[in-house]
């Protein structure tokens, strides 16, 4: 197949395509914006691929847009690019409402175009796959319910309100013009490359540096956290392989206060590390509790009956074996943290035009 992944420089995308390059035959195109959050460094490890291509461009850009699929003719658009960060769309909704509604919108209008011109036979194979998140269905609060497939949305942020616009957009193109597509709904991930503004690598990147660690309010807000690898290995076999019109919530089976993650985190860092910043003796010492996320949702969590019942997926790692891998990995990619918070990924000239 030939698949083409929006947002594939960012954190899940990156994992998708490396899955995707390492262990199969597929061909991807990569179609990003390099906003902050892409890093063209994360895909280093298969960038030489005669496999892989990458293109910059803005999906709100159509004509650019529209250029890509003709020249690629790819078979799958997996779409994954939006602003992702909670605090982020608090402090400025714009670059939400504009990269995660309009670019959804932008990318369904040209998909439906170059869908609709594919020859027949084609035509069947084709397939949108929209990747969204569980936040789109709001607070569990202190129930014990867990999310499924035909939970009512209830968005509480900025960021999950404008991703539950674009799912109901992509519900949208499937009945009334008959795109065939997938949505997918997952739990927070985790692991390598991620940006360190998210909880996992903000924590190891401060413990490291002696630095601070925030956990805003008491810590007992509950997620349901997935090993960024498992995710990218579910993504590629719903959209190679679930009937159309599907749409399949994702988890880890791993539910967590943040506080106690917060402390795993730091018991795997004593573990693995061998010195402590001057006067640490244990990680958690660096814990600090700070304001509160305003609307912050208490606890997420997935049912992910449906996907083990239908492709028989369930995520290889544990909350416990994925924590020690990430921490593992940010230890020995010091390098690639440092440059992500300098901004020096950014300095994309050299690549940016280029097949790859
Ligand atoms: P990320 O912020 O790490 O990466 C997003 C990527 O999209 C970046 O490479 C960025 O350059 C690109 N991008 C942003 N706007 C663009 C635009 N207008 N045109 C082209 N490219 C653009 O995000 P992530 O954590 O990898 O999340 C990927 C997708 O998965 C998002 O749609 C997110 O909503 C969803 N998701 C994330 C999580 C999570 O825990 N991170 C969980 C469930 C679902
Ligand atoms: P985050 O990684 O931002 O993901 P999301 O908001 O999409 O769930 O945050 C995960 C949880 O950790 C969330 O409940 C907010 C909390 N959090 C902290 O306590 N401290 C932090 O520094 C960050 C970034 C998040």
């Amino acid at each position: 197949m030939k698949i083409l992944v929006t947002g594939g420089a960012g954190f899940i995308g990156s994992a998708v395509i490396r899955e995707a390059i390492n262990n199969s035959e597929h061909v991807v195109i990569n179609v990003d914006k390099l906003t902050y959050a892409g890093n063209l460094e994360s895909l280093s490890t298969i960038d030489e691929s005669d496999r892989y291509f990458f293109e910059q461009a803005d999906i709100c850009d159509r004509s650019s847009v529209k250029e890509i699929l003709v020249r690629y003719q790819p078979h799958i658009i997996m779409h994954l690019a939006a602003e992702s960060h909670v605090d982020k769309s608090i402090d400025g909704p714009d670059e939400f409402i504009q990269s995660n509604i309009v670019g959804t919108f932008s990318l369904l209008e040209e998909a439906r175009r170059y869908w609709s011109s594919m020859h027949e036979t084609q035509r069947d194979y084709f397939r949108f796959h929209h990747v969204s998140t569980d936040e789109v269905y709001g607070d569990l609060g202190d129930s014990n319910q867990r999310f499924t497939e035909k939970s009512n949305y209830a968005p509480s942020s900025p960021y999950s309100a404008s991703k539950a616009a674009s799912d109901h957009l992509v519900r949208a193109w499937s009945r009334t013009y008959g795109l065939p597509t997938l949505i997918t709904n997952c739990s927070n991930n985790y692991g390598p490359y991620q940006f360190p503004e998210k909880l996992i690598p903000v924590v190891i990147l401060n413990a490291l540096a002696g630095k601070p660690i925030p956990v805003y309010g008491r810590g007992d807000q509950v997620r349901d956290w997935l090993f960024v690898e498992d995710h990218a290995k579910a993504l590629l076999r719903i959209a190679v392989e679930a009937n159309i019109g599907g749409t399949y919530n994702i988890g880890g089976n791993s539910e967590s206060s943040n506080l106690e993650l917060v402390q795993l985190v730091c018991e795997i860092l004593d573990d693995l590390v061998d010195s402590h910043p001057i006067g640490v003796t244990k990680f958690e010492e660096l814990i600090v509790f700070v304001q509160d996320r305003p609307g912050h949702d208490v606890r997420y969590a997935i049912d992910p009956s449906k996907i083990k019942a239908d492709l028989n997926w369930s995520p290889e790692e544990s909350l416990e074996s994925g924590i020690r891998k990430t921490v593992v990995w940010y230890t020995a990619n010091g390098d690639w943290a440092q440059r992500v918070v300098q901004g020096a990924h950014l300095n994309h000239e050299s690549r940016a035009g280029g097949k790859k």
